[in-house]
């Protein structure tokens, strides 16, 4: 893992978009893997402002998203759909038609998961997958506990995913108790990841992704087992890595050889 400490979370936003915006000025018809939530937030404006200062165009590019609630229409406001179509797929120009979500159709669901990991895989898998990381250390919606073998599938959501959540709706009991979500082996087949976390109270379940043992318990933890994963922190969320020096002194290195070899 690439663990990188950043100033603030505006910073990690601007790393980032930084890393996506490279993905497809290279590869303009690049899968991108895509994340909901707060984190991703500034992440997604920054995207918006690079279209708006004509740096790049992501017409060509096909989503995947992570998760989507049971229960939720796609013009609910707090439904992943919509918040992605609100937050980066309008304003930033993406193809509507190329930006997939897993199907929440209760009638057909376990077809309708494995038709998710077949179109992914129809599309060359992902090139880039962006995620965020709960207070428990769940990635997507895969709870503690989730099959570190786990693909596309509807799970329940904890009490304390939906007690974290319940700050989107006007009461806890809004928030869905399912959603289908892909699982820990359909993101570990990505190209690259990178996942961000910013503020406290994300501090331990870094911590355990990234210094503990890999663990169906902290479903993050299982990205040690990917080659291309790049950790994006504020201070806030690094704060409890014991190695925490050990990564900054390694990421200066790291800085100063991409420098040196940059085409000029
Ligand atoms: P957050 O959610 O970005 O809203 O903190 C992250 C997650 O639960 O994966």
């Amino acid at each position: 893992m690439r663990i990188v400490i950043l100033e603030s979370s505006q910073v990690v936003a601007q790393r980032s978009a930084e890393i996506i915006l490279d993905q497809v000025d290279r590869s303009p018809e690049s899968t991108l893997g895509l994340a909901t939530g707060g984190t991703p937030l500034g992440t997604y404006s920054e995207l918006v402002r690079a279209v708006e200062q004509d740096r790049i165009d992501f017409s060509g590019c096909t989503t995947f998203n992570l998760d989507e609630y049971v229960g939720l229409d796609a013009e609910h406001p707090q439904s992943y759909r919509y918040f992605m179509r609100k937050h980066l797929f309008e304003p930033a120009g993406f193809d509507l038609d190329h930006c997939h979500f897993p199907s929440v159709d209760f009638e057909d669901i376990l077809a309708s998961c494995d038709d998710y990991e077949a179109l992914i895989e129809d599309h060359g898998g992902i090139d880039l997958q962006l995620l965020g990381i709960g207070t428990d250390g769940h990635i997507a919606f895969n709870e503690q506990g989730s099959s570190l073998a786990s693909r596309t599938r509807i799970k329940a959501l904890t009490a304390q995913t939906r007690k974290d959540n319940a700050r989107f709706f006007d009461s806890i009991d809004q928030v869905p108790e399912l959603a289908v979500t892909m699982g820990i082996a359909t993101i570990l087949d990505a190209q690259k990841i990178v996942l961000m976390a910013t503020g406290l109270g994300k501090a331990e379940a870094i911590r355990a992704t990234v210094e503990g043992p890999v663990s169906a318990s902290i479903p993050a933890s299982a990205l040690q087992l990917h080659p291309k994963v790049t950790v994006l922190l504020d201070e806030q969320a690094a704060s409890l890595l014991e190695r925490a020096d050990y990564y900054r002194d390694v990421e200066l290195i790291q800085r100063r050889l991409e420098t040196s070899v940059a085409p000029k």
